[in-house]
């Protein structure tokens, strides 16, 4: 029998479903093709409880008629049944289903599934990513005309990563004032497999991590796969908020702390001086790992005022911290990334790395060598390109969503937007039935909270920012002239 529950609340069903709403045929036959998939694959388990209609109805923003006749068709289907006092169950099977690859109680589910599908014909924003700087392509020349017979003279086997590559990231932290030598690197594929080592190495034993609230999706099932309990430290202007981390970090004992400094995702906030400071001795203090992930670091807007050095300039000894890199700002296509720290740590690292790929390819990874030098001047010609979409989503926002309010973000690639009432786990149903994919922010906030969010990315083509933006304010005016009146009251914007 599957866990118990998991789906009382109807969004997180909806995450499972994604985007059902799409195809022909009534709306009640699209939800029952839908839940007979899921049960199908597994997604949904033998035996699990189901919300109820009223429940479901509410979270798909559709009427309570169209979950009756999708529930009744799916009982007389077979794949459910309703048992007395029990509510909807899906009917248990002769075989188990298979497992369906998804963290239980995942919230990157919808993240994964899309960059899985492609984004087909939707406006989605599961993905803030970006494409690719006109460098690669520079490199890539420049690597071909010159003699690779150096890389072929071994095997290729570097699971620690391609000498040349540990040396040039060594340099760049060095030049951002955290002296660091090449065995204190680690190459991994994206910042994404740093960050699965990096809990693997530290979360052996169940464990708790610290996070920020909101957060990045794919890092807290990365977490979860772990099987770390979660425990969320809102935001402020600054950063991480000091006098709850310290609360927490006294309570919980947690074997990782793990923010994002440099242009947190989604927020956009990059942390203050005296912030990491304040960080780094509470983490010596309570004798906590910190895990930095600067993924977004060379993701600024160029206007001047250097960020900060990352956090392991500012930690000593007692507090080790672990630095996650990667080149998003770049081409994350390259599938390069990187962790930072001692050591005694990175060979722990490389161990789980050679288990897990034997390591990185080489010719990307001589590619890559040639980039990271250049990282500072490639963010700096982009940061004109990243003020000036940011700008251009803000002004259509602005005209055309007037009541949405959101922190005008420090750097990063997307808009963290409070809507003024209601949740955007509803919302995003009916942006769906307006052709866009909205992931809503109880997916970025471990305890489900913030679920009057949402994250817009802004480096899209300005026609793209454009219809997204219509799109958006048809499905709002829908939703605010028809929809379910479960408003909240106003709220503030982090
Ligand atoms: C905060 C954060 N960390 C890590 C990653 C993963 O980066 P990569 O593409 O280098 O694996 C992302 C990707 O979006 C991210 O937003």
């Amino acid at each position: 029998m599957g866990e118990v529950d998991r789906f009382a609340r109807g969004a997180e069903l909806a995450a499972v479903l994604g985007n059902w709403t799409q195809g022909p045929g009534p709306l009640y036959l699209r939800l029952t093709d839908a839940l007979a998939t899921a049960a199908g694959e597994g997604a949904v388990q033998p035996g699990e409880r189901l919300p109820s209609e009223r429940e479901l109805a509410r979270s798909l923003a559709v009427s309570r008629a169209t979950v009756v006749s999708a529930y009744s068709e799916l009982r007389d289907r077979g794949v459910l049944e309703r048992r007395q006092g029990s509510g909807t169950r899906v009917a248990a099977r002769g075989r188990p289903p298979r497992d369906d690859g998804r963290v239980r109680g995942g919230q990157g589910t919808v993240i994964f599934q899309r960059l899985i599908d492609g984004p087909g014909p939707l406006i989605s924003l599961a993905s803030a990513a970006e494409d690719g700087a006109p460098e690669v392509a520079d490199a890539l020349r420049d690597l071909a005309r010159h003699d690779i017979s150096g890389l072929l003279a071994d095997p290729g086997y570097h699971p620690r990563g391609l000498p040349e590559l540990r040396q040039a990231i060594a340099a760049y932290y060095t030049s951002l004032g955290v002296p660091t030598g090449a065995e204190e690197v680690l190459v991994t594929a994206g910042a994404h497999q740093a960050l699965v080592l990096v809990s693997d190495v530290y979360l052996r034993n169940p464990s708790t991590v610290v996070v920020e609230a909101p957060s990045w999706p794919p890092c807290l099932d990365i977490f979860r796969a772990a099987n770390a309990r979660l425990v969320p430290v809102p935001l402020d202007d600054e950063g991480i908020e000091a006098r709850q981390l310290s609360a927490v970090l006294a309570e919980h004992s947690p074997g990782l702390l793990y923010v994002m400094p440099t242009y947190h995702n989604p927020a956009g906030i990059l942390m203050s001086a005296d912030r990491r400071r304040r960080v780094a001795e509470l983490a010596a203090r309570h004798g906590v790992a910190i895990l930095e992930d600067n993924a977004y670091a060379d993701c600024g807007f160029g206007d001047g005022a250097e960020p900060p050095p990352p956090l392991a300039a500012y930690t000593s000894a007692a507090a080790e911290t672990i630095t996650v890199g990667s080149l998003k700002a770049v081409w994350g296509g390259l599938r390069i990334g990187w962790v930072r720290g001692p050591a005694g740590i990175i060979e722990r690292c490389a161990r789980r790395k050679a288990l897990a790929d034997l390591g990185s390819p080489v010719i990307e990874q001589a590619l890559v060598a040639r980039l990271v030098p250049r990282l500072g001047e490639i963010a700096e010609r982009r940061s004109a390109l990243r003020r000036e979409r940011c700008s251009l989503l803000e002004g259509l926002l602005r005209e055309q969503l007037p009541d949405w309010s959101w922190r005008s973000p420090d750097g990063g690639s997307s808009l963290w937007v409070a809507l003024p009432e209601g949740s955007a786990d509803v919302f995003a149903q009916l942006a769906l039935r307006h052709g866009v994919e909205v992931i809503p922010g109880s997916t970025m906030d471990p305890t489900g909270a913030h679920d009057g969010y949402l994250r817009v990315p802004f480096m899209r083509p300005p026609e793209e920012l454009a219809e997204l933006v219509r799109r958006l304010a048809a499905a709002w005016t829908e939703l605010r002239r028809y929809g379910p009146r479960d408003y909240g009251p106003l709220r503030p914007v982090i």
